[in-house]
């Protein structure tokens, strides 16, 4: 059977550069199942409803995150937006405060006071590079005129070229790459520019998101040719490629009912398996080869990647609870539906066969 050599693999806990843990209801659902997924280390999105933009909001939202579940590091992040200045910048590193996302107004959930103009914040970059703080850019222009979802991210390479050529020193995250197009790019630009791969994005191609809403997520999944070339970049032991999930719950009624569908795959409680099942239906479509997926390419995309791109902020923390992490194969399953009294969200692939995952140090 297809990876079958796993089957009782010890792994580092893996580390998410790319998380939506939301507030209320939703984040007291949500947070506990961080570790479900084999997670100790989360870089968290600030698109909450206000958006953070001040250093307070991100401190108190850690707070809240961290009496949730200690045993999960979180590292924040500010919402690119006008009311952001290098002062901001300067604050929040001394605060401890990781990246700025920038999001693209209108593409998904909660940009509405996204980005329209990037020269606007030219200075806010560069004061970012001498900070030496992330810039992680939802790479995707919005829709208009001849661009569609479907070429979104490819017309926003320009973008991220002429970000790099003028701040070449600025560490950039490209999130949530979709196409063979991004890869590419990223993979020409100098070592200060990376991107993350969701679990979603390595399994899925647009029809999957047209025929399913809990696969609806922007950027939207793409072409077979995309998705190979994902699934390459995972496994190729280059550095520039490393795990965010973009796991994204939205209640289930916001995915079903309702005038619009909400953009996101919730993939939280099951992060590291979802990695292991895709790379295991890449073997089996012939994408990849079994010797080429290698417990050096799971811990290296799972988390010793991204550590290193984060630096010191997200080092694996030493001895102690939740360091390592046991995978069994075929032994889980996912759940039909994730709930509280108060609210719900369905995870991805409910109900399907997936690894077994536990802590056991
Ligand atoms: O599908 C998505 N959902 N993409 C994003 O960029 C945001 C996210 C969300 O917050 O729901
Ligand atoms: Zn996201």
């Amino acid at each position: 059977m297809t990876l079958s050599k796993f089957d009782g693999i010890e792994l580092p806990a893996s580390a998410d550069f790319h998380v939506h843990l939301r507030d209320g209801d939703m984040m007291e659902l949500v947070v506990p199942t961080i570790r479900q997924g084999g997670v100790n280390t989360v870089y968290v999105m600030p698109n909450l409803v206000p958006p953070i933009t001040t250093v307070e909001h991100a401190l108190s939202y850690k707070t809240r995150l961290q009496s949730l579940e200690p045993n999960v590091t979180y590292l924040m992040s500010l919402y690119l937006h006008p009311s952001i200045t290098p002062e901001t910048i300067i604050s929040a590193k001394a605060a401890g405060i990781v990246g700025v996302k920038s999001y693209p107004a209108g593409v998904t959930t909660n940009s509405d006071s996204g980005v329209l103009d990037y020269a606007s914040f030219y200075p806010v970059f560069a004061e970012m590079e001498k900070q030496d703080m992330i810039l992680n850019l939802h790479g995707e222009c919005p829709s208009h005129g001849d661009i569609t979802v479907m070429s979104a991210e490819e017309r926003f390479l320009p973008t991220l070229l002429d970000l790099h050529k003028r701040f070449p020193k600025l560490r950039i995250v490209v999130e949530h790459l979709s196409t063979a197009a991004a890869v590419e790019t990223v993979l020409k630009c100098g070592p200060t520019v990376v991107g993350t791969i969701t679990a979603h994005h390595l399994s899925l191609i647009v029809d999957n998101a047209l025929g399913d809403p809990f696969c609806f997520c922007k950027p939207v999944a793409k072409l077979v040719e995309d998705r190979n070339a994902l699934l390459k970049a995972a496994t190729s032991g280059n550095k520039k490629f490393f795990f965010g999930s973009d796991s994204a719950p939205h209640p289930r009624g916001a995915k079903r009912g309702g005038d619009k569908i909400a953009a996101g795959v919730f993939t939280q409680p099951y992060a590291t398996q979802y990695v292991l099942d895709a790379f295991e239906t890449g073997v089996e479509s012939g994408v990849l080869r079994e010797e080429d997926v290698t417990r050096e390419v799971l811990e290296n995309f799972l988390g010793r990647f991204g550590r290193e791109f984060y630096g010191d902020v997200a080092r694996q923390r030493g001895e102690g609870k939740g360091q390592v992490i046991r995978l069994s194969k075929g032994k889980g399953k996912v759940a039909e539906i994730v709930q509280s009294e108060k609210t719900d969200v369905v995870p991805f692939r409910k109900g399907e066969v997936t690894w077994e995952l536990e802590f056991i140090s």
